[in-house]
């Protein structure tokens, strides 16, 4: 069994309630019902189990975060715990007042969520009328208040050429860094492949256009960039590595390896209100499923890249080929790979109503090959 470092990252999903309705959601489909929710108290045990683990980052998600009450408190605790706290928002729910109550309670960092660019792209995409314009003031609330700002843009086929604007208005907001993240088919977003995915020439346009601004805009602006991973040839190290640099506590108190880890039916997830989360990242059957590399068929376990992406994502290859202990369909030497390419350019010929989150949508996934 292969030893486990401490964690370096804990995503705390504070709630799974959003205004939004973001169709690329990859929350699961099933999500946790408010009532489920762990309370303000038991989260404070969980944020000082992690720093006693090793934990540096505290990322505070959802969801919505915004939307829990105690946020501030919350964010007062994790810092006297030692946390280094990062709020993942959309914007919405936030005020001038609760800002500053949150900069009082000391969160270190603020990553806003950008669903397009103008009024009518983001609007669309969140299914929340207003929603672009109460962002912008939440933006101007945040650079008057002087929390460091990351910028994090998901871009699809129906926005990806608001990216070079997108870069712009993070220089405006004075951010200190944007993610550049091209969406991701987890959760709910599987079933909207056929309404997001980009095209192949698409998905080139948006490295080149990255390449060129990251020289540009050198010693301005850091820019992270998760390219279109249907469309590459090579998967990404998906959570650094099952098990190794992070975890997930989702918002009744199941610790996760990853966000999606729940898609995967074979796992069985502690709590933690059932072990502490140290027993829980050492020994739990889920953290230990496909911690290393012993857990890996071929050809990832001869592979010269196995310790650079650990096989690439699991839940990626639960939803592609069935398989969760399966090389990710992404890459070139899966026996999925060629299929999996004419499923994108397939999903990305065609057209498709947005499912937004929140409403029933087709939630049966065909595996590649099949
Ligand atoms: Fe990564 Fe496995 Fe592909 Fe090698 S075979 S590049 S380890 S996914
Ligand atoms: Fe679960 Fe990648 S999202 S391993």
């Amino acid at each position: 069994m292969t030893v486990a470092r401490p964690p370096i990252a804990m995503l705390a999903e504070l709630t799974h309630r959003c205004p939004l309705s973001c169709p690329y959601c990859s929350n699961p489909v099933d999500m946790a019902l408010k009532d489920s929710e762990l309370s303000t108290d038991a989260w404070k045990d969980v944020f000082v189990q992690a720093a006693d683990i090793g934990v540096l980052q505290l990322h505070l998600s959802g969801g919505e975060p915004a939307t829990r009450r105690d946020l501030e408190e919350l964010v007062a605790a994790a810092r006297e715990a030692g946390l280094y706290t990062n709020l993942i928002t959309s914007g919405i729910g936030l005020t001038e007042r609760r800002l500053e109550a949150l900069d009082r309670a000391g969160l270190d960092h603020i990553q806003l969520s950008l669903q397009g660019t103008t009024p009518e792209m983001a609007d669309e995409i969140g299914g929340y009328r207003g929603g672009y314009d109460r962002k912008m003031q939440v933006a101007a609330w945040i650079g008057k208040i002087g929390f460091p700002l990351t910028l994090n843009a998901v871009l699809h086929r129906r926005n990806l050429h608001q990216l070079p604007r997108a870069l712009e208005m993070a220089v405006e907001m004075g951010a200190r860094r944007i993610e550049v993240a091209t969406v991701q088919f987890h959760g709910w977003a599987l079933q909207n492949r056929d309404a997001l995915m980009p095209t192949r020439e698409q998905a080139e346009e948006a490295t080149r256009i990255v390449t060129e601004a990251r020289t540009r805009l050198k010693g301005t602006l850091v820019i992270d960039y998760v390219p279109a991973d249907y469309h590459s040839d090579y998967p990404k190290r998906c959570m650094g590595g099952w098990g190794s640099t992070g975890l997930n506590v989702a918002p009744d108190g199941q610790v996760l390896p990853c966000h999606a880890a729940q898609s995967i039916p074979h796992l069985r997830f502690d709590t933690v209100g059932d072990r502490p989360l140290a027993e829980i990242w050492q020994h739990s059957d889920a953290f230990n499923a496909y911690r290393g590399t012993d857990w890996m068929p071929e050809p990832c376990a001869s592979c010269e890249r196995k310790t650079v992406d650990f096989g690439g994502c699991r839940c990626q290859a639960m939803a592609l080929a069935g398989d969760p202990s399966a090389t990710d369909p992404v890459c070139v030497k899966s026996p999925h790979h060629v299929d999996l390419q004419a499923r994108a350019a397939a999903h990305a010929a065609a057209e498709a109503p947005l499912v937004y989150r929140g409403q029933p949508g087709r939630t049966v996934v065909e595996p590649v090959g099949e």
